[in-house]
């Protein structure tokens, strides 16, 4: 099947136009410095990007930039004012990403805080608070990540997870990887949590068999 889902990601992809010289320039450039290929696809950074629209978002949090593929896409989606904050703690990825966002020309709608994940979040409480947080850094993490997005994030925000399928694997209660363990107790912790409503949703293209966990902040009363 992995063909077909590709093949037709790739119509999609055409058909739509969601490609330009800006953003392959970004992948080609993390090819070049041996970053792993584990940017959302193209349609899935329209699909963050579009989210971010509709929103009218105008503070993003990125928890993995990777080389900011997926940033690249946020930051286009907002306002002259608006910002993305985006965490990495691989220093060559930072390094990739910083060239690549300037290239892009979104710099100065970008702040990226190298270093864990862990260390920087507490550093963003008491700034304004988010509008859509994006969590796609280590797996393992995420169930932490989770409780300082329920901190950062304002009434009405957007919390997106990427990769809560895993070619299936997400399904398996008795699975030993960490990852699938994060994953699943973010889940469960989305689900019992009443601040938030949440749901998954599975995708299939030209990153296999995988899907996004979308969940909003309920307003308090
Ligand atoms: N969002 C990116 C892909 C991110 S891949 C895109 O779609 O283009 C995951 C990234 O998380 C990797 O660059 C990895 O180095 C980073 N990462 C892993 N553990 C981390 C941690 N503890 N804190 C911050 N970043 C981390
Ligand atoms: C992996 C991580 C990602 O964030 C992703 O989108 C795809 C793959 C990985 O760890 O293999
Ligand atoms: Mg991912």
């Amino acid at each position: 099947m992995q063909a077909e889902w590709s093949d037709l990601d790739r119509y999609f992809t055409t058909a739509l136009q969601v490609e330009d010289r800006a953003l392959n320039g970004a992948l080609a450039a993390n090819a070049a410095a041996g970053l792993p290929a584990q940017d959302v696809s193209p349609l899935q950074g329209r699909f963050l990007h579009i989210l971010a629209r509709l929103m009218r978002a105008r503070r993003v949090l990125e928890i993995g930039t990777l080389g900011g593929y997926s940033t690249i896409w946020l930051a286009r989606a907002l306002p002259a004012d608006g910002r993305v904050v985006t965490l990495e703690a691989n220093p060559a990825h930072a390094d990739t990403a910083r060239a690549n966002l300037a290239a892009a020309g979104v710099a100065d709608k970008v702040e990226l805080r190298e270093g864990p994940a862990l260390d920087s979040l507490p550093l963003l409480a008491g700034g304004e608070p988010f509008d859509l947080i994006f969590i796609d850094a280590d797996k393992p993490n995420n169930p932490a990540y989770l409780e300082w997005a329920l901190k950062l994030a304002r009434p009405g925000a957007a919390i997106v997870g990427d990769n809560v399928a895993r070619g299936g694997a997400v399904a398996n209660v008795v699975s030993q990887d960490p990852s699938v363990h994060g994953v699943r107790r973010f889940l469960e912790d989305m689900g019992a949590e009443p601040r938030l409503t949440a749901t998954a949703l599975q995708t299939v293209g030209v990153k296999g068999w995988d899907g996004f966990s979308i969940a909003i902040v309920n307003a308090t009363d």
